[in-house]
Parts: structure tokens; C-alpha cells; sequence
């Protein structure tokens, strides 16, 4: 079990989808269309397949290897799309996934999970891959700027320690955290490949209450549990942003990724 829950993963989605970068999703699409029907795609903590709804309906054309350490995560995605995609699920640690998991694909992707990864198990896996002719595509990597439209006084001292609990572990070493798309940009050049950056920001508006609230209140409780700042300040916050979820918005920043060899 990884922790992350569907309930979550699909408040999510729909800021995620919107917040993918365009020009960038476009080069992807055509990078693998050029690859011929059937060309293979891995994604690596697939959760339910979001990263594959978000190239739908292109991805319909290609071969798809899920990979997650998350059994009911993997259930849901093979619930949702089985019938629909040639889809192979893997469960599998990504701490434990042999090179032969991406040897025949055209392009390996991962949305929302190199800021919770360690520089360590980057470098290994951008060693890996540079052994074969994949891309690699990382959607939404979490840059550490969160902004809201009406200002509190607590607002960067929340972030800042938020950020902090960012670069925890996760299971992979001390978490990337918001470094993980300057960090994983500057691994995938060394290696050779030549690297695209674009931002993905989410726009939060009061459309966007439900999301805003759970983020908020996760938020909070990542940020108690760093104890850098006193419960009542927490609290405080916290409870003065959710008051205002249904008349502001807020800025979630994050960065999409596109490497080629
Ligand atoms: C933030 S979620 C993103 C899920 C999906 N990519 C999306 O965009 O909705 C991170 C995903 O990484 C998976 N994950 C976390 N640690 C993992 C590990 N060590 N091995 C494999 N998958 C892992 C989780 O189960 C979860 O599905």
C-alpha cells in the first residue's frame, strides 16, 4: 500500500489534466504516434491510470505497462479501462523494477511522483534508462510555490514548512520535494538526452472547493507533523483558508518534463 487513496487521486485529476502543458502533451502525442501503432508506454506509479486518461484518446493507439506497489490502486485502473486499452499492470516497488520493465518502450512516463522520489533512485533509473532508446515524460512535478489569491500572514511560513515535510522520505531516501524538475532535468542532460521543461501550474478557484479543501487540510497536518510551527498557528490557518474556500482561488506550481535521446 502506498498510502495514496483513489478518493484522492481523482479530486485531483481534473486540475492535473488542466494543468499539463499543452505544447508539451502535443510533443509526447507525436513523439509515440511516430512510433507506429502499438508502440509501448510505461508509467511508472500509474495509480488508476490517470496519466493515461490525460493522453486519452490517443494513448487508445498504444500499448500501455502500468506500474504501481499499490494492488487496490492497479485494481481500480484495470476496473476502469480492461476492457477498453491493451493495458498490462505490474505491481512492482520502483525501488525494485529491473531495466527489462521499459527495455521495448518508446516512451516512459510518471505523473505526480519524482517529487516524492530520492536524487539517488533518479540517477539510477536515468542510468537505466539511458541503456535504452525510451524517452522519458514527467508530468507534474511539484516546484514548492503555493500562492493564494487573498493573502494570510501565515501563508509563507506554512509553505516553507510544508515544503520541508516535501523533501521527507517516501520510501525512496530523503524526497526530491519541490527540487524534482531542476534536479531531474540536470540527471537526464548529463546522461545526454535533451530535455524540455514547461510549467504546469494548478489555478484554483472556488469550482476547485472540494480539492482546495483536502490540500489545505493535508497541508496542514503535513506541516504539524513537521513541528515547526505551534498547533493553534496551524489551526489558525487553516481554519481562516477553509472559510474562504468558496470565494478564492490559489496557485499550485509544477513542472511538466519531456526528454528525449
Ligand atoms: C501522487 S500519486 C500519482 C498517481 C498517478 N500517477 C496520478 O497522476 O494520478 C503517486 C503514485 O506513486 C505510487 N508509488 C509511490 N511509491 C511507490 C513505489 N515505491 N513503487 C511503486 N509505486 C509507488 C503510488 O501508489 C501512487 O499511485
Amino acid at each position: 500500500m502506498s498510502g495514496f487513496d483513489k478518493h484522492w487521486l481523482d479530486l485531483r485529476e481534473a486540475a492535473d489534466h488542466t494543468a499539463r502543458d499543452g505544447d508539451l502533451r502535443k510533443r509526447v502525442v507525436d513523439h509515440v504516434t511516430r512510433a507506429g501503432e502499438g508502440a509501448l508506454v510505461v508509467d511508472l506509479g500509474a495509480g488508476t491510470g490517470s496519466t493515461f486518461r490525460a493522453l486519452s484518446p490517443e494513448a487508445l493507439h498504444w500499448r500501455w505497462r502500468l506500474v504501481d506497489n499499490d494492488p487496490k490502486l492497479l485494481a481500480e485502473a484495470r476496473n476502469r479501462h480492461d476492457d477498453a486499452a491493451r493495458i498490462e499492470y505490474i505491481e512492482a516497488h520502483l525501488d525494485d523494477i529491473s531495466a527489462e520493465v521499459f527495455s521495448d518502450a518508446t516512451l516512459v512516463m510518471a505523473s505526480a511522483l519524482f517529487d516524492l522520489v530520492s536524487e539517488s533512485f533518479l540517477a539510477r533509473l536515468i542510468a537505466q534508462l539511458s541503456q535504452t532508446e525510451a524517452g522519458l515524460y514527467a508530468a507534474l512535478n511539484y516546484d514548492g510555490v503555493c500562492r493564494w489569491d487573498d493573502v494570510h500572514p501565515m501563508d509563507e511560513e506554512v509553505v516553507a514548512a510544508f515544503n520541508s515535510h516535501q523533501r521527507r522520505d517516501k520510501g525512496f531516501g530523503p524526497s526530491l520535494g519541490p527540487s524534482a524538475a531542476p534536479v531531474l532535468s540536470s540527471l537526464l542532460e548529463d546522461q545526454g538526452f535533451q530535455v524540455t521543461m514547461a510549467a504546469s501550474p494548478w489555478r484554483l478557484d472556488p469550482t476547485h472547493a472540494a480539492l482546495q479543501r483536502q490540500f489545505i487540510s493535508g497541508m496542514a497536518t503535513a506541516v504539524m507533523e513537521t513541528e515547526l510551527l505551534g498547533k493553534e498557528e496551524i489551526d489558525d490557518w487553516c481554519a481562516a483558508r477553509l472559510v474562504r474556500l468558496e470565494s478564492s482561488g490559489g496557485y499550485v506550481g509544477h513542472w511538466d518534463v519531456f526528454a528525449l535521446r
